[in-house]
């Protein structure tokens, strides 16, 4: 378990906040879907899907062939049209879809037939780029309209999108675009972080050098900066989109045909592709974002602030709201870009009613001070969210005091990649709160806590490792290229349950608290990175023999990269130069997220007798804490040297 210190923190948190008497009363979902669910699993998702358009509606609710699930088999739908069409041929063509906000203030609103229209073109586009139903398309944007429209524009003819977060190097874009086979790549000249135009399409020249196998580079013109120009590949998205027809008919397809691989952190130095198929995932976006925000399309207008190279920009930007007929903002910058108060300054300005975002973000604007929000008007706001990591309690108290004003209920949503959607929160309708608790699983979806034997815990006080003992809809269907890598990852440690790879507790009243990871993925800012991917990053620079990688905990991120080297026999340059160019090199190699916030040049490191970096020890010195057992380590002197080297070891 990730922090003892977390694990009796919450023990004596006693706050509880019910749930507002006028939001239960008009909420969405009712205590009575609970008791729906319990008593008919499969009948309780059969009716979540009829929130869908199908072409040819599904033979069977589930076919469950562990540990691979095919959701709605025989039915035939197209996510776009889902999405976007069908919301237009009932009328809302004028609603708003999108209302985007770029970093230097310009803006753009989107309607629904505008997207529509959008979508369809750029459909178009991509079948004259001879893409067809099945092949990958790799996207990597920024943060504004074209993400979505792109994403859409590869649903609507079934070609499978892999969106790589643009804070990837060039490096990590062309092991995915390799990995995924993508033979056609969507991005920009450069997007706008912190005030100034950031590059991307260099970081695609890079990446596509060494895929002999990409055919066509498609760019949108974001910031006008100057980029090289390959004639051979590149077309520019106005230039190739705008011609088009905004008339496309789409086909639709079987519900278990892919939508989108999404990369992320495993426990190896290889990023898993999770591959997400179209009708059993739009079906549990839809639901779960229905459900857990307590949406009302007609009034709601919705804020996720996430990126949407994250999966949660996927279900809870794209898919899910649009599933929904949504109004969403989307702001493409930086929280602090041109002043702290940007954010507040939205929720103002586009009366946002609902805002889902991340607890690093909500310890940075503690950090800036309750100042700043104060001078906005936040009264439009009727329900908050948080994911990524865990949310500590006094950050929790912060949002919903400084934030949601004391009225506005908290969803702590507790998700993964691979699951899809949101699995376990409370409904702003239905839940007593507690700061830092998760409280319950949603209906429909079956956690449990087990214990290091596969024992099943009773839910009363107890903690062990979360698993998922029933499949859900919103589920990942495997990994890419890897069906083995899948049942391995997640259906080994207990056999014939999912293990999701987090520890948690069940709490005297029966509520969930998550306590961070139990393997060696860390969560910085809420970005899932792995130990050995930052190691592997470390020893492909010929200066280090050998590295060791461990989170520690950060009161803004969460968790901080401390990384511990050994190297190849005598530096050239001082230790501080050394450090440095490392850091740049992991920069380089994975993307700013991964780079190591220490690191320490050491002669050794701890090892058990056959051999194994013994990452425990580790994590007490990066943490400061009390050493534990070293008794199986070859030279227990090492801990001694290493701790040396931290400036503020006990
Ligand atoms: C962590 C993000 C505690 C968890 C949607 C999980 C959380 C990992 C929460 C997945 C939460 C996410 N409370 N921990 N509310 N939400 N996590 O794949 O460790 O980027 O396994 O998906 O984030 O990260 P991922």
């Amino acid at each position: 378990m990730s922090d003892e210190a977390t694990i009796s923190d919450l023990l004596h948190e006693n706050r509880t906040f019910p749930p507002p008497p006028d939001v239960a009363r008009e909420a969405n979902v009712s205590g009575d879907a609970f008791a729906a669910a319990d008593a008919d699993r499969l009948g309780f998702w059969a009716q979540a899907a009829e929130r869908l358009s199908w072409e040819t509606r599904w033979e069977r609710v589930l076919d469950w062939d562990p540990p691979f699930a095919h959701w709605f088999p025989g039915g035939r739908l197209n996510v776009a049209y889902n999405c976007v069409d069908r919301h237009v041929e009932v009328g809302h063509g004028d609603r708003v879809a999108l209302r985007w906000e770029g970093e230097p203030g310009d803006a753009r609103t989107l309607t629904y037939l505008g997207l529509r229209n959008e979508v369809c073109q750029a459909a178009n586009a991509l079948l004259e780029l001879g893409v067809r139903a099945g092949d990958r398309v790799a996207i990597y944007l920024p943060m504004i309209p074209e993400m979505m429209v792109a994403m859409l524009a590869c649903a609507r003819i079934g070609a499978p999108h892999t969106v790589v977060f643009g804070g990837f190097s060039a490096e990590a874009l062309r092991t995915r675009i390799r990995d995924c086979d993508a033979h056609v790549v969507i991005t920009a000249d450069g997007g706008y972080r912190r005030g100034a135009a950031s590059a991307l399409k260099a970081n695609v020249d890079a990446a596509v050098r060494d895929c002999p196998d990409v055919r066509h580079v498609v760019v949108v013109r974001r910031t006008g900066q100057e980029i090289a120009w390959n004639t051979e590949l590149d077309v520019w998205w106005h230039d190739l989109v705008d011609r088009q027809s905004s008339e496309h008919t789409p086909d639709f397809f079987e519900s278990g045909h892919p939508l989108y691989i999404l990369y992320t952190s495993g426990t190896t130095g290889k990023p898993k592709g999770i591959l997400h198929t179209t009708g059993g995932y739009l079906t549990y976006v839809a639901w779960t974002h229905w459900a857990v925000f307590d949406l009302k399309p007609e009034t709601d207008i919705y804020w996720c602030s996430a990126d949407v190279g994250w999966v949660t920009g996927h279900s809870y930007i794209v898919y899910g709201p649009l599933a929904n007929g949504a109004t969403s903002v989307m702001y493409e910058g930086t929280p602090d870009t041109p002043h702290q108060g940007r954010w507040w300054e939205l929720v103002e300005k586009y009366r946002v009613s609902i805002l889902y975002t991340a607890p690093t973000a909500i310890r940075t604007a503690m950090k800036w001070g309750a100042d700043i929000p104060r001078r906005f008007d936040l009264s439009s706001l009727r329900v908050l969210g948080t994911v990524g990591e865990p949310i500590n309690p006094e950050a929790w108290m912060w949002y919903r005091e400084h934030i949601g004003g004391q009225r506005c209920p908290i969803v702590d949503t507790w998700w993964q990649t691979e699951t899809g959607g949101i699995l376990i929160t409370p409904l702003p309708g239905v839940h007593t709160t507690k700061p830092g608790s998760a409280i319950r699983p949603l209906p429909g979806i079956s956690a449990e806590i087990y214990n290091d034997d596969g024992h099943l815990l009773p839910r009363k006080d107890a903690a062990g490792y979360l698993v998922l003992t029933e499949p859900w809809p919103g589920m990942m269907r495997t990994i890419w290229g890897d069906d083995e890598r899948y049942r391995e990852t997640y259906w080994s440690r207990f056999p014939g349950v999912y293990f999701a790879g987090d520890g948690a507790k069940w709490d005297t009243d029966g509520d969930i608290w998550l306590l961070g990871r139990v393997d060696d993925v860390m969560n910085v800012s809420g970005h899932r990175i792995s130990t050995i991917e930052v190691e592997s990053a470390l020893v492909s620079h010929p200066g280090v023999a050998e590295a060791a990688v461990v989170g520690s905990p950060d009161p803004t991120t969460g968790q901080a990269i401390v990384a511990f080297v050994i190297p190849r026999g005598r530096p050239e340059t001082d230790g501080q130069t050394f450090a440095r160019e490392l850091r740049e090199h992991v920069t380089r190699e994975i993307g700013p997220i991964a780079k190591p916030k220490q690191l320490l040049v050491v002669a050794e490191l701890p090892k058990t007798r056959s051999g194994k970096i013994m990452r425990r020890l580790l994590r007490d010195v990066a943490s400061n804490r009390e050493l534990g057992d070293v008794t199986t380590l070859t030279d227990s002197s090492v801990m001694d040297l290493i701790k040396e080297k931290l400036p503020n070891a006990p």
